[in-house]
């Protein structure tokens, strides 16, 4: 797999992203091209990470094998219906762009050969703590090469059916900001009770990173992880009282079912 020319359309935040992970875990940068129609941000990946630049998609398309497209979805459209011809046979094309399905993907290639994998990646990848959820109708080979692209930037999962993009969307994809209102409103709380703004950050960021530690490596679920901090009548207790009792666990509820709604409309 290091051996592998990865192509990468758009040089953005989750393209960075993905491109450190492959880097951090041995992929040699010559096997690494990133597009994009900033020339100044290629200025940046190249000295940054030592990858190949270009800005003409075509050509930087036709010598990989594996093409990442790391546009976003309004930008989805015009970039690959200029590729369609471009494209190695047998090929791995991976998209990240949220929403735009594998069969629109093909009929603005003007192919239906092509290998897509469908990804929806979340912004942890940044730090390498990523979750990013694959569906492909494509065979193994296909499989294996986007698993070696997505596990380098964090963890890997796949579904089954395509339509189920929609809730990993709501869950992971949007879920980083759910974590993060959280945190503001915690650290906001922590400030009026007379904490210095620097120690409440820290405090919730700690206890943030802490929770998901404790969340992803106990094997332990997270009510019964709530329930092990929660003695009855102390104040934890007296917390989660008042924010049942304002509609927490609600209001979470439907904001993840708005965001999956969302997802199929902007589909
Ligand atoms: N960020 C997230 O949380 C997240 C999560 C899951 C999935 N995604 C998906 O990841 C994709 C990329 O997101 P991002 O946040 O990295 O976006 P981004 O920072 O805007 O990166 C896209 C880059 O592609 C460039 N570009 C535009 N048209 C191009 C073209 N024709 N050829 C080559 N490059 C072109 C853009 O330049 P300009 O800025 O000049 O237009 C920009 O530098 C999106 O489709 C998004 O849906 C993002």
């Amino acid at each position: 797999m290091q051996q592998l020319h990865i192509t990468f359309i758009g040089g953005g935040n989750m393209a960075e992203a993905l491109i450190a992970g492959l880097i951090r875990s041995g992929h040699a940068a010559s096997h690494l091209v990133v597009t994009d129609i900033r020339q100044e941000r290629l200025g940046q990946l190249n000295q940054k990470y030592g990858v190949f630049t270009h800005t003409d998609n075509s050509k930087a398309v036709s010598i990989a094998d594996v093409i990442v497209l790391a546009v976003k979805p309004q930008q989805m459209q015009k970039v690959i219906s200029d590729l369609g011809s471009d494209l190695q046979q047998g090929s791995t094309l991976i998209s990240i762009a949220a929403g735009v399905e594998i069969d629109a993907i093909k009929s603005h290639l003007g192919r239906a050969d092509v290998q897509i994998v469908r990804v929806m990646p979340n912004t942890p990848a940044l730090v390498g703590a990523g979750i990013s959820v694959l569906f492909s109708d494509s065979d193994a080979l296909h499989h294996q090469r986007a698993e070696y692209v997505l596990a380098a930037s964090g963890e890997t999962a796949w579904v089954d059916h395509e339509n189920l993009l929609h809730a990993v969307t709501a869950v992971s994809g949007s879920g980083p900001a759910y974590f993060f209102l959280l945190a503001e409103v915690i650290q906001a709380a922590g400030v009026k009770l007379g904490l210095s703004e620097e120690l409440s950050e820290k405090l919730a960021a700690q206890t943030a990173a802490g929770a998901g530690k404790m969340l992803a490596e106990s094997g332990r679920k997270a009510e019964e992880l709530r329930h092990q901090v929660t003695s009855p009548g102390g104040t934890t207790q007296a917390a989660l009282d008042v924010m049942y009792e304002n509609g927490l666990p609600g209001a979470v509820r439907k904001g993840v079912l708005a965001a999956s709604r969302r997802s199929k409309e902007l589909g």
